[in-house]
């Protein structure tokens, strides 16, 4: 049977992550460099791990900070860690956190390290804003001047329209297109309707709604005491709807197609700030260490295709080849965790799974089948747990790894879409 690593089998030994709020909502005083620092501490701690085991740091983030782009090392330089530790920073879109825990894996498959940490972080609340080309050139011009009058002329060049800020956007730079009109895009062209896209959301929240009621959820989360004042305590998702109801879901108004659109507030993942960490080993280590690992990565898989075909369907091409290197099929595999961007491209991604188009442009001759919707997403997902870009990765990868264990199942899936018109998909196993 084929193995990832060569041998060296990677063992995830835990994971855990803040709670994913909605941005502008409960963590907006908390950078993601902030938030990274507690949750990787968090993960150590509850690991009962001697931080001088740790080896490396991978993060993921796909809104950077300007002054701190490598949140990797800044995460690392907790008092928890040795300052020796490795550590870089990936950015794979919402593949981010994947892009960290694959990386890590890599690391360890290959013999440099023996104990990882990976995840991500994102702070869609404290995005850069940047001065426009015309502001910026009159304010290095003017840093330029060797007099204060001269400075002070070259100021006065400021116009009304310089002073416009840009803000980043949740568009291709190659297409212009926002995920949004990509999604819309994707439900027409797989002919996925409104009520279809809401029935799948109202799932997304009753699912959350039952995990975080019955523990299994919350018990993946580290209650965050909000910086800067440490008065509040933030112990559970926010965006996660104990009481919307089908009816509600179908009256809210598209959004990003008014007139003819069926992608609303509510069949959509909520802009998120969050963290979550992955911990690492090499079976030997783990084993060595005392650990009973959560599971084992067996194979993973990255895909692309045009941006500005359908943006989010490259999970349908990512997931045969994961599943081939895993030698297996999807009949063998217990649960599924699909990241919800958007219900439209959760629907669209399982249709392609069924299509034998699909199938041959991922070089197969056979679809990866009909998903049973029940192993697939069993405690919701970023629909209504919400969706810190650069964290979800590590959220989807430690609630598979967990809920496979309580049902006793074997093999996970799990699949992440992606801007740029990316897909990853890994397989886990148990034992
Ligand atoms: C879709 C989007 C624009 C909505 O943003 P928003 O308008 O700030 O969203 P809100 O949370 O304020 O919701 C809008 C309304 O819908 C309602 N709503 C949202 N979800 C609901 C639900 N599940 N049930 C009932 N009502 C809901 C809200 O209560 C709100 O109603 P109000 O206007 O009466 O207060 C934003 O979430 C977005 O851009 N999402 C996509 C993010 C993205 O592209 N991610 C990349 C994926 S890879």
């Amino acid at each position: 049977m084929p193995r990832y690593g060569n041998g060296r089998r990677v063992a995830i030994v835990a994971g855990v992550r803040t709670p994913f709020v909605k941005s502008g909502s409960a963590l907006k005083s908390m950078n993601a460099i902030e938030m990274g620092k507690l949750i990787v501490a968090e993960l150590i701690q509850r690991a009962e791990l001697d931080g001088k085991e740790v080896q490396g740091i991978v993060f993921g983030t796909v809104v950077p900070s300007v002054v701190a782009p490598n949140i990797a090392r800044e995460v690392s330089l907790i008092p928890a860690l040795p300052k020796g530790v490795q550590a870089f920073t990936v950015s794979r879109a919402c593949a981010s956190a994947n892009q960290a825990i694959t990386d890590a894996a890599d690391q360890i498959a290959l013999g440099h390290m023996d104990v990882a940490i990976a995840g991500g972080a994102e702070s869609l609340s404290n995005i850069p804003i940047l001065h426009s080309k015309g502001m910026s050139d009159i304010l290095v011009a003017a840093s330029k001047a060797k007099t204060m009058a001269g400075r002070l002329r070259i100021l006065a060049r400021i116009r009304p329209k310089d002073l416009v800020p840009i803000t980043p956007a949740i568009a291709e730079p190659s297409t212009g297109e926002t995920m949004g009109e990509s999604a819309e895009k994707m439900a027409k062209i797989n002919g996925i309707t409104r009520e279809e896209q809401d029935q799948f959301a109202l799932r997304s929240h009753r699912l959350a709604a039952a995990g975080m009621a019955d523990g299994r959820l919350t018990a993946e989360i580290a209650p965050v005491y909000v910086a800067p004042k440490y008065e509040t305590v933030i112990a559970t998702d926010n965006g996660v709807r104990h009481d919307t109801s089908y009816d509600q879901l179908a009256a809210l108004r598209p959004v990003f197609d008014r007139k003819y659109g069926s992608v609303t507030a509510g069949n959509s993942s909520p802009l998120t700030d969050g963290a979550g960490a992955i911990l690492l080993m090499s079976e030997e280590k783990a084993r060595s260490l005392g650990y009973e690992p959560l599971g084992f990565l067996r194979s993973y898989a990255y895909a692309a295709l045009d941006p500005g075909e359908q943006l989010l369907q490259a999970p349908v091409l990512a997931a045969p080849v994961a599943l081939s290197r895993a030698g297996l099929s999807l009949k063998d595999i217990d649960l599924l965790e699909m990241h919800e961007a958007f219900a439209a491209q959760v629907l669209s991604n399982l249709k392609g799974f069924e299509s034998k188009e699909w199938a041959a442009r991922a070089g197969f001759s056979h679809p990866v089948g009909e998903v049973d919707r029940s192993r697939l997403n069993v405690m919701g997902g970023s629909v209504s747990i919400g969706h810190p870009f650069g964290a979800t990765g590590a959220r989807i990868t430690t609630t598979l790894l967990n809920e496979l264990r309580r049902r006793g199942g074997q093999f996970g899936l799990m699949t992440v879409c992606a801007a740029g018109g990316l897909g990853f998909a890994m397989v886990v196993e148990r034992a």
